[in-house]
Formats: C-alpha cells, sequence, structure tokens
C-alpha cells in the first residue's frame, strides 16, 4: 500500500543527551547509529506495506533468509546537514531514490515509489533530529543516511525473493578517510575487477563493494588508502576505487571522469561535479581512460590534479598511484586548487552557505 508515512510506535531513544554529545563530538565514519530507523516490507501479492519507524536495534532473522546466501541486496547513502538556522537539509535525494529504483530493477528487487523513499528520509531524520550535528565549518559533520533493501524470504532454491524488507538507519559522520582530507594514496589492481560487462557493477549492490574488499586489502599491504580498479575485459581502462568514482584534471582546463560503462556507479556527487566544474569554467567530459596513458600524463604534468569522489568521500585529493611497477605522484603529491575549490562548493552549497543554484537541496526538518 502506498503511499507509506512509516508511523511510530515506540519513542524510546537508546542514547542519553550526554552519551550522543560525545558521539557526535568525534563521529568518524560509520561507527556510531541514531536512535531510530524506518521499516517497510513488500511481499508479491501486497507490495509494500508494514511501514514503521522503530528504534535502532539488532533484527532477526531466519538463517534461511535468502540475503544470506544469495546476497539479494541493494543500498544507498545521503547525508542531512544542518543550516545556520537549524533546519536539517539532504542533497539530491530523488536521484538517488532513481538509482535505487535502477538497483532494484537489476537485483530483481521491488522498487521502492520516490514519495515513499523521501517519506522514509523524512521520517528518520526528523525522530533522528537530535543526532544532526550542529554547524561547524571547520568539522564539515554530518547525519548519513544510509537506506538498504533485502531479500528476506527464508527459501533456499535461487530465485528472486517473495518477500523483502527495506530499512533506513542514520549514523552520524565526520570525515569518511582516517586522515581527513589528505591526498590518497592509490593501489592499482591488476588482480581483481570490481565489476564485469553484463554485471551488476552500475547498481548499488553489496556484492560490487564485497568483490573489492581483497583488492582493498591488497592496496593497504602497500600502505595505500584506496584502490583502484580496471575494466575487467582489458584491464586498461580506469573504472573506480572500491566505493567512489575517479576525476582527472588537465592543465589546460579539462575535467574527465570514466563514461559510464555499465560497470561504473552512477555517483550523484560524480554528476553533481561535472555540473560544478562547468560552472567554474572546467571543460567536462565522460569518456574512456585509459591507465598508462593517465599515468602518461601524470608524470609529463599534463594531468595535474586526480581526486575520488562518493556521498561519504565527498571530493578527497589523489596524490599518489602505485602499482608493482612503481608509483606516480599526481601533480606533485598535494591537494590540488579546483580539488579543494570544488569540495568547497559543493560542501558550501550542502550546508547552506552558498546559493543552491541548480535547486539541489530538499528540506528533511
Ligand atoms: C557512499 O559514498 O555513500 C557510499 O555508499 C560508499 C561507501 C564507501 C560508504
Amino acid at each position: 500500500m502506498s503511499p507509506l508515512s512509516f508511523p511510530q510506535a515506540d519513542a524510546t531513544r537508546r542514547a542519553t543527551d550526554d552519551e550522543r554529545a560525545a558521539i557526535l563530538a568525534a563521529p568518524g565514519f560509520g561507527q556510531h547509529f541514531a536512535d531510530f530507523m524506518a521499516h517497510a516490507r513488500w511481499n508479491a501479492e501486497g507490495g509494500w506495506g508494514g511501514d514503521e519507524l522503530v528504534p535502532y536495534g539488532p533484527l532477526s532473522l531466519d538463517p534461511a533468509t535468502a540475503v544470506f546466501h544469495y546476497a539479494q541486496e541493494i543500498f544507498e547513502g545521503l547525508k542531512a546537514f544542518r543550516h545556520e538556522d537549524g533546519s536539517v537539509w539532504t542533497f539530491r535525494p530523488e536521484k538517488n531514490a532513481e538509482r535505487m529504483q535502477a538497483s532494484a530493477r537489476r537485483l530483481a528487487l521491488p522498487e521502492l515509489p520516490t514519495e515513499d523513499f523521501l517519506a522514509s528520509l523524512r521520517t528518520v531524520t526528523a525522530a533522528d533530529e537530535p543526532w544532526v550535528p550542529a554547524v561547524d565549518p571547520s568539522a564539515e559533520h554530518s547525519l548519513y543516511l544510509r537506506p538498504f533493501m533485502f531479500a528476506s524470504e527464508s527459501f533456499l532454491g535461487v530465485r528472486a525473493s517473495h518477500t523483502v524488507d527495506y530499512y533506513v538507519i542514520a549514523s552520524p559522520a565526520g570525515d569518511y578517510f582516517p586522515r581527513g582530507v589528505e591526498p590518497l594514496v592509490v593501489w592499482i589492481s591488476d588482480t581483481y575487477a570490481r565489476a564485469g560487462a553484463g554485471g551488476t557493477g552500475a547498481a548499488k549492490c553489496g556484492g560490487n563493494y564485497a568483490s573489492s574488499l581483497l583488492g582493498k586489502k591488497e592496496a593497504a599491504e602497500h600502505g595505500a588508502d584506496e584502490v583502484l580498479f580496471l575494466d575487467s575485459e582489458t584491464h586498461t581502462r580506469i573504472d573506480e576505487l572500491s566505493g567512489m568514482n575517479v576525476f582527472a584534471i588537465t592543465a589546460d582546463g579539462r575535467i574527465v571522469t570514466p563514461e559510464l560503462s555499465g560497470s561504473i556507479l552512477p555517483g550523484v556527487t560524480r554528476d553533481s561535479i561535472l555540473q560544478l566544474a562547468a560552472d567554474r569554467g572546467l571543460a567536462p567530459a565522460e569518456e574512456r581512460l585509459d591507465m598508462s596513458s593517465v599515468l602518461d600524463q601524470v608524470t609529463s604534468g599534463d594531468i595535474v590534479e586526480m581526486f575520488a569522489c562518493g556521498t561519504a568521500a565527498v571530493i578527497t585529493p589523489i596524490g599518489e598511484f602505485r602499482s608493482k611497477d612503481g608509483s606516480w605522484p599526481v601533480g606533485g603529491g598535494g591537494s590540488g586548487e579546483h580539488t579543494l575549490a570544488l569540495r568547497k562548493e559543493l560542501t558550501d552549497i550542502q550546508y547552506g552557505r552558498a546559493e543552491d543554484r541548480h535547486g539541489w537541496l530538499t528540506r528533511l526538518v
């Protein structure tokens, strides 16, 4: 039954004011969770229903629940930002709703209508409003919203689940990377691919992230912060990092990101950067990026800046590439001028410090 309104049954909070204040002083990323979560259930006969707002807590699931076995699961990531007047806003949520619908189609899950997706974000953020960090331009904290949907039928046959559960949880967030906005060292993986042609690379499903983990482990073993995956067929073209898109800026003012080949996630931050870069007079392009040519251009100085981007990572400079064949400092290894300016402009819009000239903000509370 749609539209969903996620009524609240039990208003018990988990954290005291002091506990919450201690967490909000240094939230990290993905370590602490707000008091309430939204939930709805879908079944093949009745569609979506059972919507409720419940205290955050463990789920009790049958060991035969399909998601444990066949990974039929998708998720999203957005942030809620506190503005100076106390109001709380999020960034381009319709894009996340549409992407979740596209992910659902690919994973044979039911599509959640955009109005229900937005209702779930509003309801959780309103209930968890004390968890939205206060305005602090030096810290840029937010409340990270994580909608997710999974196959909840207890059945071991391989087919699309007849029951599906949807939740939204909220987590106060600081910097995604432990070193903050310091330039990343990125390991180029020529061993593993994240996604292949015809696969699920363009969907935001847990399996893509699971397949990135060994590459991330390999990166860490080589002292790198992140791993860059190449295309699975030729191992020559740049795809993306473990959970972020990638951009290069050239000395002659082009800003280039890999085209949406079907194995790359269509990032909301990626899309917004293409627009903001054009506004700044850079020439945006989405095209195939050949890894060895990029390294040559990094060495020659034709590429002056590179960065990673995503909701969680925002815009984080890449200071060095590493592989088993060597290492390549990017633009002298520091944080590029355009990279930091784009990051500032994006976050200024998100926190209400700059005009929302593209109409990207939606008020939640
Ligand atoms: C996000 O940026 O929201 C993601 O889902 C990626 C993950 C690395 C946290």
